[in-house]
């Protein structure tokens, strides 16, 4: 009775979308059949009037020239490596929809090499300077120029040691102090990456607690290490993970009531989107992606994920490699007023050179019992420590510690929030489909109509100069160093390049166009498509899988 009673909490506490579902997901995905639109359809996949369809193309052929003439230098050079190159075939793949993915590839081709880096903006090869929205991954919290400094005088300051590993380049003392102070912690460990850090906290908290399960909540991304990612991306179902509903009681329950959780793994960015996945417009189908950042509630459920862990020995990490620095000089912890008995680091502590790092509670942190010797929990690293990666990170902590960068963080929130607000308001004003959510300094872009073509706006944003990662809309991040004038320049590009793609009809709407009339549409074709290819090989004699095209 009491394992059926624990099974049906645990059902409770999934969300209802395959994201809360693993394996149905991992399942769904793989059913997925491929098929792509021809040169007709591309232009018309919501049956879209021909006239709209013309305005469309017309709009296309523009930017394609665009591309071509502005980005030659670059995407010659991308095409050049990128049969050899498993990254950048992937991250090209999945810019946009599959549906379009093709045809876009063969016309629109920005190019993935840059040449240097200044301000607020990044050059590529053709000499384009471009507003810089990608933060690369969340490392650039100060503006580039802050970390080339890092990078320069740490290098500098470790020289003499060079690439000496295992012992430690003074510098460390001071880190270690400082990441202590800072996340209120009582030990430390560094790695080479946010992955690797997530990995040790998991691992010492089975350690230690002799319990086999992790918690991750809906949606959060921890890295890309299997027990973290148990759905879509894992070849292997992840057997000791239970993903739960974000700021739901119903976790709580299952959190009060299991015995076998060893942590909780919090992403708190996901504070932005609750129980869904990062948003990449590759998923972009229609317009159902929502955003939107309540500081108190989220503060609040952290509190209540503080009280049940406490309660039940459950040890609490905070996954602060994408917010810590960048919300508050003492991250997450400070921002929302709640303490972790772990936490990681990464991206931008190390002053822009490769890092991880976890810091906790030192009952959580020993990798030996004292009392037996041969029961150790293991954990090494050829480059943890590497002393390029002390010294800039030592530059990057002395840094944040000075009046300039103090300053960066004074009225944070309202300076990004006003800016938000205001983007939103001309937005509305100008009567265009696009709204932006917030937290803090990182951004996703919201669809307020229903449309098939939000994804597009990925290029007509890079056509109007501003550089977006591969995930296009879904994530904008912007370094502290944005004056207003930066800002204004990139609101401004922003609205006009909603502009032009409204006016390349992108954005026809029609009553019968609603997100669930989207949804289905695509399902019909998807089922059509595997039709298609039914009493097909799914691989041909050369293992390429077969392509039914939508007409
Ligand atoms: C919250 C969080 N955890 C872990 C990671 C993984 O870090 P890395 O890419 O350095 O392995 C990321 C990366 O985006 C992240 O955002």
């Amino acid at each position: 009775m009491r394992k059926l009673q624990l099974r049906l909490q645990l059902s409770r506490a999934k969300h209802r979308s395959l994201t809360g579902h693993s394996r149905m997901a991992r399942r769904f995905a793989s059913l997925v059949p491929f098929y792509e639109y021809d040169d007709s359809r591309f232009f018309r996949a919501d049956a879209a009037p021909d006239e709209i369809a013309a305005a469309r193309r017309a709009g296309f052929v523009r930017l394609a020239a665009v591309f071509a003439e502005r980005f030659q230098k670059t995407a010659d050079l991308t095409a050049e490596i990128a049969g050899g190159v498993s990254d950048l075939q992937f991250t090209s793949r999945n810019r946009v929809p599959f549906q379009f993915s093709g045809y876009v590839r063969r016309h629109l081709k920005p190019g993935a090499f840059v040449e240097s880096s200044s301000g607020v903006t990044i050059t590529d090869l053709d000499g384009n300077r471009l507003y810089d929205v990608t933060g690369s991954y969340g490392v650039n919290v100060f503006g580039y120029d802050f970390y080339k400094e890092c990078i320069a005088r740490g290098s500098e300051r470790v020289r003499e040691l060079g690439p000496v590993l295992g012992a430690y380049h003074p510098v460390t003392a001071y880190n270690v102090r400082r990441l202590l102070q800072i996340s209120g912690l009582d030990e430390i460990s560094f790695h080479m990456s946010g992955t690797e850090a997530v990995m040790q906290a998991v691992r010492l908290a089975r350690y230690h607690t002799r319990r086999t399960h992790l918690v991750r909540f809906c949606g959060a991304y921890h890295g890309w290490w299997g027990d973290v990612q148990p759905g879509v991306g894992n070849p292997l179902a992840a057997r000791e993970t239970y993903t739960l509903k974000d700021m739901d009681e119903a976790s709580l329950r299952v959190l009060r009531s299991r015995r076998d959780i060893a942590c909780v793994l919090v992403n708190p960015l996901q504070a932005l989107h609750p129980n869904a996945s990062a948003p990449g417009d590759s998923t972009l189908i229609d317009s159902g992606r929502k955003a939107h950042f309540d500081r108190a509630a989220y503060a609040a459920w952290l509190r209540a994920l503080r009280a049940v862990c406490s309660a039940r020995g459950i040890v609490l990490i905070f996954d602060e490699v994408f917010v810590g620095f960048r919300i508050a000089p003492g991250g997450a912890q400070e921002y929302f007023g709640v303490r972790a008995d772990m936490v990681t680091y990464g991206k931008t502590v190390a002053g822009g050179l490769p890092v991880g790092v976890l810091c906790g509670l030192a009952q959580y942190m020993r990798r030996f019992r004292e009392d037996r010797p041969a029961d150790i929990c293991f954990a090494r690293g050829t480059f943890n420590a590497h002393p390029y990666v002390m010294g800039t990170m030592h530059e990057f902590l002395q840094r944040i510690d000075t009046d300039a960068v103090r300053a960066l963080y004074h009225g944070l929130d309202d300076v990004w929030n006003t800016r938000a607000q205001a983007l939103n308001e001309r937005m509305a004003a100008a009567q265009l489909p696009v709204r932006v959510a917030n937290l803090s300094t990182i951004w996703t872009v919201y669809y307020t109509g229903a449309s098939r073509y939000n994804w597009m706006f990925q290029y007509y944003l890079r056509a109007a100069g501003i550089a977006l990662s591969w995930v296009g809309t879904g994530r904008l991040i912007f370094s502290l160093n944005y004056t207003e004038a930066d800002f204004a320049a990139v609101a401004g590009r922003i609205v006009a390049a909603a502009e032009e793609m409204r006016r390349d009809g992108w954005w026809w709407s029609a009553p019968q166009l609603t997100n669930k009339s989207i949804r289905r549409r695509v399902l019909r074709e998807m089922i059509q498509a595997r039709w298609a290819s039914a009493g097909r090989p799914a691989t041909s004699p050369m293992g390429s899988i077969s392509s039914p095209r939508i007409k």
